[in-house]
């Protein structure tokens, strides 16, 4: 691939394919002509000063070439990373539009950049289908895989061209951009395929977007792009970084944050997020008659000469064996790329082989991914850590020397428990192997024994609590320590967080930081407690100024007033009882003191409900702290009593459309995983495919377990479930460190 690429690329490929070079000389020569074009078109239209005489020509032809000059700026600087003009300049230039547009908004552009800034929808993004089904691809894992592929297509189609057009298997969100006459119109996800959601507005804040194709056109009637949407690693740590600074939440991954931003009904927040949207395909396409487009590498041509970005070092393939050089050069190369990736994709060069080839039920036969096993990498263990739980637990987690892994630097690793720690055998001080797929928590699969030191420490798990030194418990057939010391200030600082969290009151304004704060100073000590603090002694707490303080004293007030039973029975953090549960058991009982006094049989009378989660309750209700903090909330008049509603109606589905499938023995019995699971949206498979995303391990899985790691698909544990149903995707990779909901004794 040549360096003087306009588009991304990476270093020499070294890669001896009969490869096409994009044209990129003729694309920087268009360039300079139009980069000329708009210095031109600004100093022709520039106005006489305000107070004299301008035509309403004149200002339109200045609008028009404002508009032109932005879009222009807007391309070199957001696609091709080439900016001409100073953020200052861009800014005169942007205010003098907006001026000009708030004089005669009778001649505002609807395409004009000043349009990129969004907006609030009100209500829910609106469904549409697409014209042409958006497929998804098949996977090979192998070269003897890739050989069969190309063996079945030449069966299919024997005088197929043997040249593929390949590029990186980007992981992002699919995206379709409709053009018409060159114009955007609207914009879709890719949903299930045949139906996305409509994200025209979101979509046009993107900065790599064209609103208007770029050239002289004629361009095709009806252009569907498709793409992906995604965040370069870059700019997604720079973005943690000022989210952690401003004591927000961090974001899981890219991916996750792409998809989020995406779908904010809120466009102004899309606006701020540097997402990009990189072209690779089309769904219908009118080509002129004058011009049809023959080729996939004709294709990516056209899109960059429209001023999309394309994914990085895409190239021609002459020959299978090419694709294989190529897709092997990509996988070592991976951390390398801008964007997480997750494989590369090999797609029939010729457009007639393409569509004579067509479709299977599930994914083209002209076009494979190949997909790259989870990463993994090797990195030191130095020390291991005991975080405490809100229900006590006490979970071991690798401090390790920080390493990207798929993007992410991990410096925190789980190890689930005890018995994880011996049967893996990892000692401190071990050279360790660390894996992460996809939004699964970052763990430790062993350690390198060739490279043990002769110090290494195999691990005494402690016998008591890190933080209140109690002594912790491991119940027979449990794999879990616990402290159960219901006033360890660990236990409690995790349960107060828990109360105020979105699974609890919901209380926004009460952040974690504050949280930490007035328990660590003492003044709040059980969640009753925060209902009693004045905005007189908050002043006194860090970044809190008088009317923030009043905020956060309303906010409590507000939630004192409107929490529902169900969201107060969820706050409790009663072990097993998260938000579903708490609905259904909102809905089966008047109030709390109803539910304080329901016996065994009752409880497990109640479809969610087995004999764990009733003991569970029980045992709740029958702690003396915790009937005190009962009390303390009926004399605060936080007491609800049951809704009229549904325990259904409002329940939010976190897994809609999401596919996972359980495996090896659960804690609770299967049937109610696959309830819990099919109640949040989710759809239970019968066994592993590539269509599965998640795989619920429990003890001992069997062959399901090895085929999904073959095929590279999530693998959960039972925790790792349950943390999806309480819809916490969102969360740092529910990692340990993220500090949502451990408490380390560091
Ligand atoms: S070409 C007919 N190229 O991966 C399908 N797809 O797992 C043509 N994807 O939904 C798609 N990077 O959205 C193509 N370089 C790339 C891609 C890519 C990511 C997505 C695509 C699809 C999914 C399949």
């Amino acid at each position: 691939m040549k360096k003087e690429s306009t588009q991304l690329s990476l270093l020499e490929t070294g890669v001896n394919t009969q490869e096409k070079a994009l044209p990129e000389i003729e694309k920087k020569a268009s360039l300079a002509a139009a980069s000329s074009a708009v210095r031109r078109g600004l100093e022709e239209s520039a106005l006489p000063p305000e107070g004299q005489e301008r035509t309403d020509a004149a200002v339109q032809a200045r609008m028009r070439a404002l508009c032109a000059a932005l879009e222009h700026h807007n391309y070199l600087y957001h696609t091709l990373d080439a900016p001409e003009i100073s953020d200052d300049e861009y800014d005169a230039l942007y205010r003098e539009l907006t001026a000009l547009e708030a004089d005669f908004p009778q001649w505002v552009d609807p395409h004009s950049p000043t349009r990129r800034v969004g907006g609030a929808l009100l209500g829910g993004l609106a469904k549409k289908r697409h014209r042409r089904r958006m497929y998804g691809l098949d996977n090979v894992f192998s070269a003897d895989e890739w050989r069969d592929f190309v063996e079945r297509m030449r069966r299919a189609l024997p005088d197929a061209p043997t040249a593929f057009w390949c590029d990186p298997k980007l992981d992002g969100l699919a995206l379709e951009i409709v053009y018409e006459d060159g114009e955007l119109r609207e914009a879709l996800t890719r949903g299930d395929g045949e139906e996305g959601e409509v994200v025209t507005e979101a979509v046009r804040t993107i900065r790599t977007v064209p609103l208007r194709l770029q050239g002289e056109g004629p361009f095709p009637r009806r252009l569907e792009v498709r793409g992906e949407v995604v965040m370069f690693k870059k700019d997604f740590a720079e973005l943690n970084a000022r989210r952690e600074a401003l004591g927000q939440k961090l974001l899981a991954n890219p991916r996750n944050a792409a998809s989020g931003a995406l779908r904010q009904l809120d466009t102004t927040a899309t606006r701020q997020l540097p997402l990009r949207f990189l072209a690779y395909s089309t769904g219908e396409a009118d080509w002129t008659p004058a011009s049809p487009c023959i080729s996939q590498h004709d294709l990516m041509e056209r899109l960059i000469a429209y001023g999309f970005l394309t994914p990085p070092d895409g190239r021609l393939c002459a020959s299978p064996a090419a694709v294989e050089e190529y897709t092997t050069w990509v996988r070592e190369h991976r951390q390398d790329f801008p964007m997480e990736i997750d494989g590369a994709v090999a797609k029939q060069d010729n457009l007639e082989a393409q569509e004579a080839l067509g479709f299977t039920a599930r994914a083209p036969r002209f076009a494979v991914a190949f997909k790259f096993p989870a990463e993994q990498v090797r990195t030191v263990l130095r020390r291991i850590d005991i975080q405490v739980g809100r229900t006590g637990a006490l979970t071991p987690v690798a401090v390790l020397d920080p390493v990207p892994v798929g993007g992410v630097m991990v410096s925190r690793a789980t190890l689930h428990n005890e018995d994880e720690i011996h049967a893996k055998d990892v000692r401190v001080g071990d050279t360790v192997i660390v894996q992460r797929a996809g939004d699964v928590i970052p763990e430790v699969v062993g350690p390198v024994l060739d490279l043990r030191p002769a110090d290494a420490v195999p691990f005494d798990f402690p016998h008591v609590c890190p933080i209140c030194h109690e002594k912790a418990h491991r119940p027979e057939g449990e794999a879990v320590w616990r402290c159960e010391n219901v006033s360890c200030p660990a236990v409690r600082l995790q349960a107060i967080r828990h109360f105020v969290s979105k699974s609890g009151l919901n209380i926004v304004g009460v952040g974690e930081k504050l949280v930490t704060q007035l328990v660590e100073s003492g003044r709040v000590v059980s969640p009753a407690d925060l209902f009693t603090l004045t905005p007189l002694e908050l002043v006194h707490y860090d970044r809190m100024g008088e009317s923030l303080a009043q905020r956060t004293v309303d906010a409590l007030e507000e939630a004192r007033h409107t929490a529902t039973l169900a969201r107060l029975i969820s706050s409790l953090g009663i072990r097993h009882v998260g938000e579903q549960t708490a609905r259904l058991l909102a809905s089966a009982f008047a109030d709390m003191d109803a539910l304080a006094a329901a016996d065994e049989e009752t409880l497990c009378a109640l479809p969610d409900v087995g004999p764990e989660v009733a003991s569970s309750i029980l045992g709740f209700f029958d702690t003396p702290a915790n009937k005190q903090l009962l009390e303390r909330f009926r004399e605060l008049g936080l007491w609800p009593v049951r809704a009229e509603e549904s325990a259904a109606a409002d329940a939010p589905r976190p897994l809609e459309g999401v596919t996972v499938l359980f495996t090896g023995t659960l804690s609770m019995p299967r049937g109610r995983a696959k309830q819990l699971a099919e109640a949040a949206g989710a759809v239970v498979l019968g066994s592993v495919s590539k269509k599965l995303q998640y795989l619920v391990v429990g003890d001992d899985p069997g062959s399901k377990l090895d085929k999904a790691q073959k095929l590279g698909i999530a693998v959960l544990d039972e925790a790792g479930f349950l943390n999806l149903l309480q819809g916490s995707g969102d969360v740092q990779d529910t990692a340990p460190d993220a500090g949502e909901e451990s408490v380390s004794n560091r």
